[in-house]
């Protein structure tokens, strides 16, 4: 069935044999101050850490080093902004001096090794500027996407305690701009723990009022600090320092602080660079995602520039920006070799332009290969990019806890056949079994849930922040000696993975990775709810949205539909427009197993139109009925 051509079986059947040989070679991609004294210690951290002893700095191996070793005049960053109107290319020596600059601001407010600076920014230079200076001074970073509301960043702020917020002004979605500060401000209200300072950066679509012995301006530290000549050398830290927290997702409203470390990141990431993406040093990678997210830290910030590329940081959606020949043009004009984005945005572009008629008018002659993640990506988007694109189109299944691939074509090791509907095989480095409720590895073609044998390979979570227990409970008892992923699927007999879904609450809009449990939370706030229920009902363009059934209490006698516009606004206000929550839906009761459990997923089967049978433990037949009615007209059922 495989390629003839590709190594990737005798890869990964080393990595598999010999863990340590196969992530000790990869580490010679990496400059450290000093060796690991073990490349893999099991009887550190909760399952093992990887590098422990070897003390390195990440941003001395993304910018210092590449600057010391010929690359001074690269582009590092292309930063295109048609959100803006703005196009700004840094070199890789100017990025240097915009980082050690930053980084003496940030020592300036006494930031030091192990502190968390929060990040809460659009996607411009300064907030890739902001992350590396952190790394480069051993800070723990901990970014924010921009579409959460100040509730979310309150979360994060007393979790992570911040010495330190870096904030803009504003954002710019497509026409509207996102005034950031009074978000800011409000989430600082709401948090318990508050920052010392925040450092503002102004952009001129608006300008925001600072808080005086709070905010700072950014533009005029920064130019003190220039004209002193005052930067901050790297900082060696250990490869099991942690790099960064990022929020996800959990099964209830308090996200997971995902824990990434040094060491066992840069080698994961330096290695995917030519083995997964097959990208050349020197050439120009682009993944269009948002610094907000895992693959914007992967693939925007961090891998491409430990591999001394061009990262292009893109401020701009698929469509609207100004038309769906967007993403064209910037391939086109910057060279890009290697794309990395989400079905979604694939789907948004063919929605607009199917006949691919603004493709037309670029020549993309540089550009190889396509790469998806980020939600499942449906064989006829995979189909029409394909056809139009006329390179491979790479569907890889990854989790923000992993940082990078589980699975997918390593095309830098020689592409494999491509199924339609499975992002390939495991990794090197992930033992990835299909198994049942007790742990029991399912035969081939069933469907089961998907763990991963322990101990996780380079870049993966070592814990979750400050929560060792959490990390134990929500990822490693529920399968002993596994790691659970909490997406179902089934594996072939060709070792390909097919990712159907999760088995949990999360539910994926847009490539954004939601938790219903968190959006019920909100709905159940609401004086006049009595219950609800959050499903993800299937979206031609999004993938999925969130649909909220509500019952109200008894005796309320205001209308419907004015309740559940306001919690459609309330969804907004508490967790962000990124929910893209816009439907709630009034029912007389939901529907119940006999001990009490709603039947989420049959009514995701009534409100998808799919085939569906009576739960024999439900409560009572007849309140399908009535959430299929309550559907009727509302969504496409
Ligand atoms: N700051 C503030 N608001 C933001 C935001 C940000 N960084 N990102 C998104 N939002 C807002 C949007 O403006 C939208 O608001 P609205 O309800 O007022 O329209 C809302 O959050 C929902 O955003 P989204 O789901 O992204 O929908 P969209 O209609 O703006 O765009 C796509 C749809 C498909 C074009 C867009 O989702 C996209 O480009 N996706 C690419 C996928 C991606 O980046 N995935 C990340 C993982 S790889
Ligand atoms: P995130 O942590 O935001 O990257 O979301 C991770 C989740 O997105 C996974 O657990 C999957 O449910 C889903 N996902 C990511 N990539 C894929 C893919 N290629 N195919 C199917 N699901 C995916």
């Amino acid at each position: 069935m495989d390629a003839p051509i590709s190594r990737y079986h005798e890869v990964y059947a080393r990595a598999m044999r010999d863990p340590e040989g196969f992530w000790g070679d990869a580490a010679q991609a990496i400059d450290w101050y000093e060796p690991a004294t073990k490349v893999f210690d099991k009887h550190a951290g909760v399952y093992g850490r990887w590098f422990t002893g070897a003390v390195c700095n990440t941003c001395y191996n993304a910018i210092d080093r590449h600057v010391e070793r010929g690359r001074a005049n690269q582009a590092a960053i292309i930063y295109d902004s048609p959100a803006t109107q703005t196009k700004r290319v840094i070199t890789y020596a100017e990025l240097l001096l915009e980082v050690a600059t930053l980084a003496a601001v940030l020592r300036d407010f006494g930031v030091a090794k192990g502190d968390r600076v929060i990040l809460y920014m659009p996607m411009v230079p300064e907030a890739l500027v902001a992350m590396y200076a952190c790394a480069r001074i051993g800070a723990i970073h901990s970014v924010v996407f921009g579409g959460f509301a100040a509730k979310e960043l309150a979360t994060r702020l007393d979790d992570c305690k911040p010495k330190l917020i870096l904030s803009a002004s504003c954002g710019v979605e497509g026409a509207r701009i996102v005034h950031y500060k009074p978000l800011l401000d409000a989430a600082i209200d709401l948090a318990t723990s508050k920052p010392e300072a925040c450092l503002i950066l102004q952009r001129p679509q608006c300008e925001a009022s600072l808080t005086a012995g709070r905010d700072h301006d950014w533009a005029t530290l920064r130019a003190a600090a220039l004209a002193d000549n005052r930067t901050a050398p790297c900082l060696p830290v250990l490869a099991t320092d942690p790099l960064y927290i990022l929020y996800t997702s959990g099964t209830t409203g308090i996200p997971k602080g995902v824990v990434r470390d040094n060491g066992g990141h840069m080698v994961a990431l330096a290695w995917s660079m030519k083995n997964h993406y097959d990208v050349e040093p020197g050439e120009v990678y682009w993944a269009a995602s948002d610094i907000g997210w895992v693959v914007g830290h992967s693939y925007i910030v961090y891998a491409p520039l430990f591999h001394g590329c061009t990262t292009i940081l893109y401020e701009g959606k698929p469509v609207g920006t100004p038309d769906a020949g967007a993403f064209w043009r910037v391939i086109a004009e910057h060279k890009c070799v290697a794309m990395f984005t989400a079905p979604t945005a694939f789907r948004a572009i063919k929605k607009e332009d199917p006949n691919g008629k603004l493709f037309a008018r670029y020549d993309l002659k540089n550009f190889r290969t396509l790469f998806l993640a980020g939600e499942r990506a449906d064989p006829a988007t995979i189909e029409w990019a394909e056809q139009l694109l006329k390179v491979p189109v790479i569907d890889h299944w990854w989790q923000t806890e992993t940082g990078w691939a589980i699975a997918g074509n390593p095309m830098g090791l020689g592409m494999l056949p491509v199924k339609h509907g499975s992002p390939t095989v495991a990794m090197p480095g992930y033992d990835v079994r299909i198994v049942d409720d007790q742990c029991v590895e399912v035969p081939t073609g069933k469907m089961g849930s998907i763990v991963v044998k322990l101990p996780l390979p380079p870049s993966c979570l070592p814990t979750l922040w400050q929560q060792d227990e959490r990390f134990k409970e929500s990822y490693l008892a529920e399968f002993p000696g596994y790691y659970k992923t909490a997406d179902a699927g089934f594996k072939d007999a060709d070792g390909y993975l097919f990712i159907m879904g999760r088995t949990d609450d999360i539910i994926n809009v847009a490539g954004h990775r939601l938790s219903t449990g968190g959006m019920e939370e909100v709905l159940a706030s609401h004086k006049d709810v009595a219950e609800c229920a959050v499903i993800g009902i299937a979206d031609a363009m999004k993938g999925e949205v969130p649909c909220g059934f509500i019952v109200l209490k008894a005796g309320v006698n205001r209308a419907p539909e004015e309740i559940e516009r306001e919690i459609v606004a309330l969804v907004r206000e508490k967790i962000g427009p990124v929910a893209a929550f816009k439907l709630a839906i009034t029912v007389p009761r939901l529907p119940k197993t006999r001990s009490g459990k709603i039947l989420r997923g049959t009514m995701k089967k009534i409100a998808d139109g799919e085939t569906w049978s009576m739960p024999a433990t439900i409560e009572d037949p007849k309140v399908l009925e009535e959430i299929g009615g309550a559907l009727k007209g509302r969504v496409g059922a």
